[in-house]
C-alpha cells in the first residue's frame, strides 16, 4: 500500500446556536457549521490531485443532473475547489482542499468544508465532520490506486456510507431495524446483532449481487435521540455504477420499517460516501 493514511484530525465549530430561540423537538434551526481535516498521504501531491479532481469531475458528469452535483471550480497546484449542491437544495458546502509537499516526498492534504443550512440540533453538527472523516478513507484507497487511464473506472467494491439521525432512542430504531431485516428474509439475513452493532446480509433476487450490511448505533447528544452509522459493501468487484443497490439496501430497511418518517429524522450522506445517492430509486 503506497498510501498511508496517518492521520486525521477534525474541528467542528457551530455558529449562532445562542442566538436560536430553544426549538421545539424535532424541529431544526439552521446553522452554519464547517469541518477542517487533514491528510497525510506517502504520495506526491501532484497525484493526489489529479486524483481528488478527476473525483470531482467523475461524480458530476456521472450524475449528470442539475441540482444533485459536485462543481469543479478551480484546480491549481496548492489549491482545488469544489462546490456540492444535494437534491433537495438543503445541504449545500463549499469544498477546499490545500496541498502543500512534504519533505519526505508525500503530501499533506487540509480540507474545509463550509456548510450552508446544514440543520440538526439532535447531533450538533457533529455528523458533518464524521461525513468527511468518513471520506478520508475514500481519498486513501482511490490514492492507492495506480493511476488509470481516464475514463475508465477502477473496479472496486462499490459501497455506501450513510448516517442517520433520529430523535427516537436507539434501543427503538435498533428494534425496528433488526425486525425489518427478519422481515425480509431471505433476501435480507441476519449475521449478528450484539451490543451496539448489526451485520446483515443482502442477495439480490437473481443471486447475481451480495452485499454486506453493517449499522451501528450510538446515543446523541441530546437526549432520546440516536445516531445510526450504515454501510453496504458489494462483496464483488465492480465498476463506478452500482445501480445504486447498496443505497438501497439501506434506505428500503427505513422506508418499509416507516423509521424514515419517525421524528427528527434526518439522512446525511453524498455522492463521495454512497455511489448512487441522488439517483438512486429504492423500491420499499
Ligand atoms: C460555487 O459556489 C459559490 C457560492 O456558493 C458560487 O458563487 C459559485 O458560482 C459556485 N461555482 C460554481 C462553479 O458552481
Ligand atoms: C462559500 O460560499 C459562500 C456564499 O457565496 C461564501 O460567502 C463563502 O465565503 C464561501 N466559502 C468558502 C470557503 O469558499
Ligand atoms: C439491539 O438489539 C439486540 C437484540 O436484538 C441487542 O442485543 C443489542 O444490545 C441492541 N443494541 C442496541 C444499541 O440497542
Ligand atoms: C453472510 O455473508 C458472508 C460472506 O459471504 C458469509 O460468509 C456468511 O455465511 C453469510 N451469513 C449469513 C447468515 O447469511
Amino acid at each position: 500500500m503506497r498510501t498511508l493514511l496517518l492521520a486525521s484530525a477534525l474541528f467542528a465549530r457551530l455558529f449562532g446556536l445562542a442566538a436560536v430561540p430553544a426549538p421545539v423537538p424535532p424541529a431544526s434551526v439552521p446553522y452554519s457549521a464547517f469541518c477542517m481535516t487533514e491528510w497525510l498521504f506517502a504520495t506526491p501531491c501532484a497525484e493526489i490531485s489529479f486524483t481528488l479532481v478527476r473525483q470531482i469531475q467523475a461524480f458530476s458528469s456521472l450524475i449528470g443532473c442539475d441540482e444533485c452535483q459536485y462543481k469543479l471550480v478551480s484546480a491549481t497546484p496548492p489549491s482545488i475547489k469544489a462546490n456540492h449542491t444535494s437534491p433537495d437544495g438543503l445541504q449545500a458546502e463549499n469544498i477546499t482542499f490545500t496541498l502543500s509537499p512534504m519533505m519526505t516526498g508525500g503530501c499533506r492534504v487540509s480540507g474545509q468544508s463550509t456548510s450552508l443550512g446544514f440543520t440538526s440540533l439532535l447531533d450538533n453538527g457533529l455528523n458533518y465532520c464524521n461525513l468527511y472523516n468518513l471520506l478520508s478513507g475514500l481519498f486513501a484507497s482511490l490514492a492507492a490506486v495506480p493511476a488509470p487511464v481516464p475514463p475508465a473506472p477502477v473496479p472496486y467494491h462499490a459501497f455506501c456510507r450513510t448516517l442517520w439521525l433520529f430523535a427516537t432512542p436507539c434501543a427503538a430504531v435498533n428494534a425496528t431495524i433488526v425486525q425489518q431485516i427478519l422481515a425480509f428474509s431471505p433476501e435480507y439475513e441476519l449475521v449478528s446483532a450484539i451490543l451496539s452493532s448489526v451485520k446483515a446480509n443482502h442477495t439480490s433476487p437473481d443471486g447475481l449481487q451480495a452485499e454486506s450490511i453493517t449499522l451501528s448505533f450510538r446515543p446523541t447528544i441530546m437526549p432520546g435521540g440516536c445516531r445510526v452509522s450504515a454501510q453496504s459493501t458489494s462483496l464483488a468487484f465492480t465498476t463506478l455504477l452500482d445501480g445504486g443497490v447498496n443505497y438501497c439496501n439501506l434506505y428500503n430497511l427505513l422506508s418499509a420499517s416507516g423509521l424514515n418518517s419517525s421524528p427528527g429524522f434526518m439522512e446525511m450522506t453524498s455522492e463521495w460516501a454512497c455511489l448512487g445517492y441522488g439517483l438512486a430509486t429504492c423500491k420499499a
